[in-house]
């Protein structure tokens, strides 16, 4: 290949990366490896039903939670073409039987299925995700997130990773209804 062809290569994968992270308002970093070791170690014991990760980026999480889940089915989603085909091509070498990963909007993607919805995003998604989570999310079901909070919801659990920024942690629990 000349250099011509690996710099316009180059150029588009940049390109790519940088419009969805227009079009989406967040780029695909990832979580870092301590931040991840406490999300893993928040996930309660009883998680009965499906895993969601909501903007899975290159699987940074995804690939853990279903590693750490064998008997659990992880649904990663990913709207921005470069990471969910880099997170594909891994996912033909690891081949995690209980994960897949998508190409979507998860704004699109029912979550009644959900014992368990993971996300990294920024505080205007946790804004428009609160009402979709308050909707289709079953009584137990549990949410974690990390760094941004859900605005208005009080979490069962918050911890600090012993990073630089001391990043947090947040696990809600979808309340049952009372009695009444
Ligand atoms: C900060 S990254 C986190 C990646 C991964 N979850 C992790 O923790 O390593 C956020 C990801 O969410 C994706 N995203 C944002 N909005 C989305 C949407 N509406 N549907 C699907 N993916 C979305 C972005 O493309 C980006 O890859």
């Amino acid at each position: 290949m000349t250099e011509l062809g690996i710099l316009a290569i180059a150029l588009a994968v940049v390109l790519g990366l940088v419009i969805y992270a227009l079009i989406t308002g967040v780029a695909p970093a990832p979580t870092s490896p301590r931040v991840a070791a406490v999300m893993l170690d928040m996930i309660p014991p009883a998680i009965d039903g499906v895993i969601f990760e909501l903007g899975s980026g290159w699987g940074t999480l995804a690939f853990p939670l279903a590693r750490r889940l064998p008997g659990r089915t992880v649904r990663a989603v990913e709207i921005s073409p470069l990471p969910w085909l880099f997170s594909k091509l891994r996912h033909g070498v690891d081949r995690l039987t209980n994960l897949s990963i998508r190409r979507a909007d998860f704004r699109q993607v029912d979550l009644g299925e959900a014992a368990l919805v993971v996300c990294y995003l920024f505080p205007a998604a946790m804004d428009g995700l609160k009402a979709k989570l308050e909707a289709e999310l079953k009584p137990g079901a549990y949410v974690l997130s990390n760094t941004f909070a859900v605005p208005g919801w009080r979490p069962e659990a918050v911890r600090r990773a012993d990073d630089l920024y001391a990043t947090t942690v947040y696990l809600y629990r979808i309340a049952e209804p009372s009695a009444e």
